[in-house]
C-alpha cells in the first residue's frame, strides 16, 4: 500500500493486558515472507522465523521493496474467564491492527476470517484495520488452552504486513460487548426544509440478535454559551435487520452551528452508545438569476497547442456569450462559452467577455496569454483518489464531469483527473500503456470531457510501478507522454511511489531527476500538459519543484478527512507559502469536503461545517490547486454552496499568485494574510481551539492599517466595525475569511 510518510500514526501498540476483559495480542509475533499452507498449522515450528515488529511493515524490517505473501503467527492462552465476565456471551473478537494489504486469518489451523470481510480473492488490497468476530463455540478456539494464531497476508505493492497505524492499533481478543456492532448511523444529508427547518433522520442499527431496548436521548446546543436548544428522550428498540429511525426538524435561524448529542441506552445492560455532529450552515448567498463572470482574470496556454477554455458564467440560462479582442486564431461558441482553436503567436492578449441572458448583460476583461507559461492560476477541479481510490472508473468520471457542468463549471471549475486505477496490467507488445477493463476507452472518454468544454487529467509513476500497485512510467516517459498527448490529456499527476526502488534513498538531484526525465519527454508533445509533481514534499519541493517544471507540487503526504489531518497539513505550509508564484504553486493535497471514502463506498467528511470552511479558506488563501476529492454525483447543498462561492474562489484564484502568510500564530488561533493583485488583501481570522474565541486585529496593525472596508468573503457582504478594529467571534475550529480594501 501507499508510503503514507507523514501521515502514519504510530500509536502505542497497546501493553500486555492483565485485565479480564482483554487478552492482548501486542507481543509474540513472528513472521516471514513466502507463503505455504503448513504455515497456519498449529504443529508447524516456526522457530527460525523471525520475531516481528507490530509498529513497522515487513520493508522496515529487513524485507525492502517486498511484495507479496507472507505469514505471521504468534501463541495466546484464551481464557474462558473472559465470556465469564462478560454481558454479551456470543462471540469472541479478533482485532488486528491494520492490515496491508489483505489477509486470511487461522486459529489453530481453521480459517475463521478472511479479507476484512469484504469479500473477492486475497488479492484483491483492502488495507486497513481489521477486526473478526468469531462465535465463542467455534470449535476452532481452544479455551484455557495455547491457540496458535497465524495470518496470511498479501501485499499489492508498497508496504506490506500487519503493523499499528492511524487506522487500526488494537491488537487483542475481547468479547463482543452489548454496544459493539452497534451503529449511530448518521450518514444520511440534513434536508432544509421551509420555515428555515432542517430535518435529518438518523438510525440506531445493529448486527447483534439482541434486542436493543431502551431510551435515545437528543439534545441541541449552542457550542457558544452551552443554552441547551432542544431536548428529547424516546423508547428505542432495535435488533438485527429492524433498525429504530428517529426523524428531527429543528430551526435553523442562526449563521452557526450547532452540536447534537445521540445517546442511546440499553435498560437492560445499562450500557451506553453516544454519538455527535455538528449541523450546517450555508453563508454562500443564494445564487442570483442575473449574469456574473466569474473564474481567473487570465488563463495561460502555448503558442501552437490546442486552447480550450469554458468562460464561467452564472445566472439563468440560457446565457449567449461574446468575446472582443480574441487572438487570432480562436473562436468562441457563442451558446456554450467555450473559446477552442491555436494561437501562434506569444502575447498577452486583453479580451473582453460579454455574457447575457433574459434579465441583461455582464462584461469582464480578461487576459489571455500565450507563452511559455501555463496554470497562471491554481487548477480547479475534481480528482478521483480521495472518492473513489482504486475503483474508479469511465462511468463515475463522465458523472463528474456531467456535475462540473452542470454545477460548478460556471464558477470555473475546468479539470476532471483521473488518479490511480486506471492502468492494465502490462503494457502492448510495442511498450504502449494501455488502459485496464475499467476504461475501454481513454481517448474517447476525453472527448467526452472536452466536448463539454472541460479539460481531463492522468495519472502515472516515474516508478515501475504507481502506488496502487499499477504500471509506473519507468522507462516509458516519452511514450506514455505521447499516449496521453493522443489521448488528449491535459494534466498529469506524477506520483513518485515505485520510484523508490530504483532510487532507496535519493539525494537532492536523485529527488529532481525522474521528475526533469518527464518533463522532457511532455515538452515533446503539443499539448499543454499541466504538470503536478507528487513526492509529499521531499526535499522541500517548494525551493524546486517550480525550477524543473512543475505546475504544482505535493507539500506532504496524503490528507484524511478529519480535523487532525486537515489542519495538520493546512497550518503547516507556511515555510512553502512563499514559494506559490503563477504557474508555480504548492498542493497541500486535495479537498476532503462531501462524501469521500478512497475505494467503493462513501461516507460524508468527518469534518465539521466550521472546519470545512477552515480548510476551504486556508487552501484559497494558500493560492493552492482545488482539487475536489467527492462523489460528484451526490453534492448535497452544503458542500455546493462550499464550491460555488465566487468571492472565495476568487482569492484563490488571484491573478498575483501568492501564498497566505502566518501572520499570527497563538496557541488557540492564528491570522493568514494573503496579498491580492488589487491591492487589496485577504485575512483569515482561524480558530483552532475547540471553544469560540474572539480574534481581532487593531486598526493599527500593518496587516490592516489603511484599509478601511473589511468583507465577509463567504457571506459576500461588508462587515460593519467598531474603529476600524477588525474583530471576530469564530466557531470553534472555524474562520472568518474577509477581504480588506482602501
Ligand atoms: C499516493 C498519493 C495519492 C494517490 C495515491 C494513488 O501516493 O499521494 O494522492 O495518488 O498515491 O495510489
Amino acid at each position: 500500500m501507499i508510503r503514507k510518510i507523514f501521515t502514519m500514526l504510530f500509536l502505542s501498540a497497546g501493553v500486555l493486558s492483565a485485565s479480564a476483559q482483554e487478552v492482548s495480542l501486542s507481543k509474540g509475533w513472528k513472521f516471514a515472507v513466502g507463503d505455504s499452507a503448513q504455515w497456519a498449522s498449529p504443529t508447524f515450528n516456526d522457530q527460525g522465523w523471525q520475531a516481528a515488529n507490530l509498529n513497522e511493515s515487513w520493508e522496515q524490517q529487513g524485507h525492502p521493496n517486498y511484495d507479496g505473501f507472507g505469514w505471521y503467527r504468534t501463541k495466546v492462552v484464551i481464557p474462558s474467564s473472559l465470556k465469564n465476565n462478560s454481558f454479551l456471551k456470543d462471540s469472541l473478537r479478533l482485532n488486528l491492527g491494520s492490515v496491508d494489504d489483505n489477509d486470511e486469518v487461522y486459529i489453530n489451523g481453521k480459517l475463521i476470517g478472511k479479507y476484512g470481510g469484504y469479500g473477492g480473492t486475497i488479492k484483491d488490497g483492502h488495507y486497513g484495520a481489521r477486526s473478526y468476530t468469531i462465535a465463542v463455540n467455534n470449535p476452532a478456539i481452544l479455551w484455557d488452552k495455547e491457540n496458535v494464531i497465524a495470518v496470511r497476508i498479501f501485499d499489492t505493492g508498497g508496504d506490506g504486513g500487519i503493523y499499528s497505524t492511524g487506522h487500526g492499533n488494537v491488537f487483542n481478543l475481547t468479547m463482543a460487548d452489548v454496544m459493539d456492532h452497534v451503529t449511530v448511523n448518521t450518514g444520511a444529508d440534513f434536508e432544509y426544509g421551509e420555515n428555515n427547518s432542517l430535518n435529518k433522520s438518523i438510525k440506531l442499527v445493529t448486527t447483534n440478535k439482541y434486542l436493543y431496548s431502551g431510551k435515545l436521548a437528543f439534545k441541541v446546543v449552542d457550542p457558544e454559551n452551552g443554552t441547551v436548544l432542544y431536548e428529547k428522550t424516546n423508547d428505542a428498540n432495535f435488533t438485527s435487520g429492524k433498525p429504530f429511525t428517529y426523524s428531527f426538524s429543528i430551526a435553523r435561524l442562526a449563521k452557526r452551528s450547532y452540536a447534537i448529542t445521540y445517546t442511546f441506552t440499553d435498560t437492560k445492560s445499562g450500557k451506553s452508545i453516544v454519538k455527535t455532529e455538528t449541523t450546517p450552515y450555508v453563508l454562500t448567498p443564494y445564487p442570483s438569476a442575473k449574469v456574473k463572470i466569474n473564474g481567473a482574470d487570465v488563463f495561460g496556454a502555448r503558442p501552437g497547442n490546442p486552447f480550450l477554455y469554458l468562460i464561467p458564467a452564472s445566472g439563468k440560462r440560457p446565457l449567449t456569450y461574446k468575446a472582443d479582442g480574441l487572438p487570432e486564431g480562436l473562436k468562441l461558441d457563442a451558446n456554450t462559452g467555450v473559446i477552442t482553436g491555436v494561437v501562434a503567436q506569444k502575447g498577452d492578449y486583453p479580451v473582453t467577455f460579454t455574457v447575457s441572458n433574459s434579465l441583461g448583460a455582464k462584461t469582464k476583461k480578461f487576459t489571455i496569454s500565450i507563452g511559455d507559461n501555463i496554470g497562471l492560476t491554481p487548477a480547479l477541479g475534481w480528482n478521483s483518489w480521495n472518492a473513489w481510490g482504486l475503483s474508479v472508473n469511465d462511468e463515475k468520471v463522465r458523472v463528474s464531469a456531467r456535475a462540473m457542468i452542470d454545477k460548478l463549471s460556471q464558477h470555473g471549475w475546468a479539470y476532471i483527473n483521473i488518479d490511480d486505477g486506471w492502468e492494465a496490467e502490462n503494457r502492448a507488445a510495442d511498450g504502449k500503456i494501455v488502459t485496464n477493463s475499467k476504461f475501454p476507452d481513454m481517448k474517447g472518454l476525453a472527448d467526452y470531457v472536452h466536448s463539454l468544454g472541460l479539460r481531463i487529467g492522468i495519472y502515472s509513476s516515474p516508478g515501475p510501478r504507481t502506488c496502487g500497485g499499477f504500471l509506473g512510467s519507468w522507462q516509458h516517459e516519452d511514450q506514455d507522454a505521447q499516449t496521453y498527448g493522443d489521448w488528449g490529456i491535459d494534466y498529469l499527476k506524477y506520483d513518485w511511489c515505485a520510484y523508490s526502488e530504483i532510487v532507496p534513498k535519493p539525494d537532492l538531484p536523485g529527488l529532481k531527476k525522474p521528475y526533469q526525465v518527464m518533463r522532457g519527454s511532455l515538452d515533446k508533445v503539443h499539448r499543454d500538459i499541466m504538470y503536478s509533481l507528487c513526492q509529499y514534499g521531499w526535499g522541500d519541493v517548494w525551493n524546486w519543484g517550480g525550477e524543473i517544471g512543475g505546475n504544482s507540487w505535493r507539500t506532504t503526504g496524503d490528507i484524511e478527512d478529519t480535523w487532525q489531518s486537515m489542519s495538520g497539513i493546512g497550518f503547516r505550509q507556511g515555510d512553502a507559502a512563499p514559494h506559490a508564484r503563477p504557474g508555480h504553486f504548492n498542493d497541500p493535497d486535495m479537498l476532503v469536503v462531501g462524501k469521500v471514502g478512497w475505494g467503493p463506498s462513501l461516507h460524508n467528511t468527518r469534518l465539521t461545517y466550521d472546519e470545512q470552511y477552515t480548510h476551504i479558506s486556508l487552501w484559497s488563501l494558500l493560492s493552492s490547486p482545488l482539487l475536489i476529492g467527492c462523489d460528484m454525483g451526490h453534492l448535497d447543498e452544503f458542500t455546493l454552496s462550499l464550491l460555488t462561492n465566487d468571492e472565495v474562489i476568487a482569492i484563490d484564484q488571484d491573478a498575483l499568485g501568492k501564498g497566505a502568510s502566518q501572520y499570527v500564530k497563538k496557541d488557540d488561533y492564528q491570522i493568514w494574510v494573503k496579498d491580492l493583485k488589487d491591492g487589496s488583501k485577504a485575512i483569515g481570522l482561524f480558530n483552532t481551539s475547540d471553544k469560540y474565541q474572539t480574534i481581532s486585529l487593531d486598526k493599527n496593525d500593518p496587516a490592516i492599517s489603511g484599509y478601511t472596508k473589511f468583507r465577509d468573503a463567504w457571506q459576500q457582504k461588508y462587515i460593519i466595525t467598531a474603529g476600524n478594529a477588525l474583530t471576530a467571534k469564530v466557531a470553534p475550529h472555524g474562520v472568518l475569511l474577509v477581504r480588506v480594501e482602501k
